[in-house]
């Protein structure tokens, strides 16, 4: 069979954003329409049931195309849930289209130009892969990712992300709640932050080897525990109805959509849960540009970027898309309640 990289597909086998949209507006039908399985051929042939496999395989991520993925990866894909038709799990707003979503990232293991992470990640290995689960649990291991995914329902969400260099992007995800995971681990009383690593793969990943690199690895990133439960926080394992390429943070990534893009935390290996606040990554280097919080606040500005108004991608030559900044990024009514009595000034 042939199996084509990210970068070898046509952008006119990408599914356009209207044939993507009638699909997923399709199978939210229901089952009475899957009878009519001619409909949905003559709709969106390509992504017809029968060829789903051969669609997801074309466009998986590097490190699973050169090891055609395992059956159970693939079977896990054949039965999304549709995301549902409302606020805050779905957003309306028009998607940012493939290509950009997978050609404009920020991946520093790969380098700090946000074309590095598709361009030098073609040796990125995502098979196998494990999760180290530590601290306050009653279920601490290390575990596969089969084991990871097996209980769970997969199910689509279209989210808004919002970077804090004042850029944004509306993506839509496969995965399943971070909160279902957590409770399978048994957090002790104790457990008040749960801590995220990324992996280290010194060999495949270029920005680590980089002499110029600003980070010290491994990439770390912390949440609280009302913050990591809540309904909102989603652990991410595929993008437009495919497997996620390696620059999102393939095998498996956080999404954190009130929050700047940088707390959304890639290619997950050890989950740490503690009793203190986690030391992470952005904060270290630079504590006064980037809070433990994060946040997005339209009034509490980082030094070098405005946080009132963003840029939606893609911009064109003729229109830049500069549209105003919500307060946690429209995501208030579900996440304001955490953070009642704090000052979000003080607490970016
Ligand atoms: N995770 C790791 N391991 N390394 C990174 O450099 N960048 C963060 C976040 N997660 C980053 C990371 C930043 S700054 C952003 S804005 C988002 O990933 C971007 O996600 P995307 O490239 O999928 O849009």
């Amino acid at each position: 069979m042939l199996i084509k990289k990210p970068s070898d597909i046509p952008p006119s086998e990408i599914t356009p954003e209207s044939v993507y949209r009638a699909r997923r507006e399709f199978m939210r039908g229901g089952a009475a329409l899957l009878a009519g399985g001619a409909l949905f051929s003559s709709m969106a042939p390509s992504m017809a049931f029968g060829q789903q496999g051969d669609a997801l395989k074309a466009a998986a991520p590097p490190g699973l195309t050169r090891t055609p993925p395992a059956a159970w990866w693939e079977e896990k894909f054949e039965d999304i849930r549709p995301a549902p038709s409302e606020e805050p799990l779905y957003t309306a707003e028009a998607l940012t289209p493939y290509q950009d979503v997978t050609r404009y990232n920020n991946f520093y293991e790969f380098g700090m130009d946000k074309s590095d992470p598709s361009n030098r990640s073609s040796a990125f290995q995502t098979d196998p892969w494990s999760i180290e689960v530590e601290g306050e649990v009653a279920r601490p291991g290390t575990y596969h990712l089969e084991d990871i995914l097996k209980p769970h329902d997969l199910e689509e969400r279209v989210y808004r992300l919002r970077c804090v260099e004042a850029w944004s992007m509306v993506i839509p995800w496969i995965g399943f709640p971070l909160a279902d995971l957590i409770k399978r681990f048994e957090p002790t009383s104790r457990a008040r932050y749960v801590e995220f690593e990324t992996v280290i793969q010194s060999d495949t990943m270029p920005g680590i080897r980089s002499p110029f690199a600003i980070v010290d690895w491994p990439y770390r990133e912390g949440l609280r525990m009302d913050e990591a439960m809540n309904e909102l926080t989603f652990l991410a394992v595929g993008l437009y109805g495919s497997f996620l390429p390696a620059q999102n943070g393939a095998p498996i990534r956080l999404v954190v959509p009130w929050k700047y893009g940088f707390k959304s935390i890639k290619s997950i290996v050890r989950m740490n849960f503690r009793e203190t606040q986690p030391n992470t990554t952005w904060n270290d280097l630079q504590a006064n540009e980037y809070g433990f919080y994060a946040n997005v606040n339209p009034e509490v500005h980082h030094p070098r970027w405005r946080q009132d108004m963003e840029r939606r991608l893609p911009q064109t030559l003729f229109s830049r898309r500069v549209i105003p900044t919500r307060l946690f990024n429209g995501y208030e009514e579900q996440v304001a309640h955490m953070y009642k009595d704090m000052d979000l000034a003080r607490y970016y």
